[in-house]
């Protein structure tokens, strides 16, 4: 997808600087600006600081994580503690594990001299086909908006919480992919667009990726939505997932279900898009997902520009609130009108999960 016009992916390796690429989310909207990660802490770091985010995105980056680190010291005992490390940097998002664990299942046995070139074309491999998976959930969510573009004859307004674009995977996103899919096929549509607080991954990545594609958004308080479903004025929401576990019950940002119950009670359509590497097939209890708490500092100060233009970060709350920042929610299966993958759209539901994946 584009910023300013030119293409780009959220990572890459960079053959001339035998390092890694990726675009510092942190410093978005306000700065684009490409990091070079040459370590696996550096790419630890990107990933605990949310430099990069997003399942898919992080998936790809530990994958990377694994390339560096090889690249550092081809010592099995290193390459394990650094995909050990990796894995632990964020729990929610089942992606990390899923990525590590391909890895290295891809390189063992693999001799020393062999064992970059592997792992280098396997990282290669998991960007091309997250890039491949959201274009299909991209083709396959269409038809759905299509559908109800066809009834209403007019703009279809469609709710989105977090980032769930472009930022958050390599290339065309998870929620966002039927969302471009339509509007370059000249379908109306309109993006209500969740701030997501605490780190407004809404307003600074949904709203700004969506902009520079040219495709219609608002930026609304997250406890808009509710209100806009009574008016009538939301078709559906589509949001994307950190982990879907066996039985469909989804795991994403913290404020997702809560938007998922005011949909049911407004008979809105409510779909989750997901690339099969967010599907953890080995949890069937929503208890047992891991819920990040990040730092409280996400929550009692918040970062922007001042009137000169300059890059500020203030307190907002009383100096002495203790303040809780949970990352995540889950919202049950019998929330969710389908699961959109790149195989096609299914139930919620073990039943629905297995018929795509067998
Ligand atoms: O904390 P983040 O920004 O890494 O959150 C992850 C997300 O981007 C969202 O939860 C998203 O909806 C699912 S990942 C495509």
């Amino acid at each position: 997808m584009k910023i300013e016009g030119k293409e780009y992916r959220t990572i890459w390796f960079d053959e001339q600087n035998q390092d890694v690429k990726i675009i510092d989310q942190t410093k978005l909207p306000h700065q684009f600006i490409i990091k070079d990660l040459k370590t696996v802490k550096d790419a630890i770091n990107a990933i605990k600081t949310m430099e990069v985010r997003g399942a898919p995105l992080i998936g790809a980056s530990a994958a990377y994580g694994v390339v560096l680190a090889i690249m550092e010291k081809n010592d099995p005992k290193f390459i394990k503690t650094s995909s050990e490390n990796l894995i632990k940097s964020r729990p929610t998002a089942i992606n990390l594990k899923w990525a590590v664990n391909r890895m290295l299942k891809k390189l063992s046995g693999v001799n020393n001299n062999e064992i970059l070139k592997v792992a280098l074309e396997e990282a290669r491999l998991i960007c091309e086909e997250d890039v491949k998976f959201c274009e299909n959930i991209g083709l396959n969510g269409l038809k759905i908006i299509e559908e109800i573009y066809n009834k209403k004859k007019d703009t279809v307004n469609i709710l989105t919480h977090c980032n769930a674009g472009w930022l958050a995977t390599i290339d065309w996103g998870t929620a966002t992919s039927p969302i471009y899919h339509a509007h370059k096929k000249g379908i109306k549509v309109h993006v209500w667009v969740d701030e997501t607080r605490p780190r407004n991954q809404g307003a600074f990545l949904t709203s700004y990726e969506l902009n520079e594609e040219g495709v219609p958004n608002t930026i609304i308080a997250d406890n808009a939505g509710g209100l806009l479903m009574q008016r009538g004025e939301v078709d559906m929401c589509i949001v994307g997932t950190d982990r879907t576990i066996a039985t469909g019950d989804v795991a994403n940002k913290i404020g997702t279900y809560l938007k998922a119950l005011a949909a049911k009670d407004n008979n809105v359509p409510f779909y989750v898009a997901l690339p099969s590497s967010t599907i953890d097939w080995e949890t069937t209890d929503l208890e047992k997902i891991p819920i990040e708490e990040r730092n409280s500092e996400e929550l009692s100060h918040l970062e922007g520009l001042d009137k000169e233009g300059t890059l500020k970060k203030v307190l907002i709350y009383p100096k002495n609130s203790k303040a809780m920042n949970l990352a995540f929610d889950v919202t049950p299966a019998k929330y969710v009108t389908g699961l959109i993958t790149e195989k096609g759209v299914c139930e919620a539901s073990k039943e629905g999960l297995k018929k795509l994946f067998k």
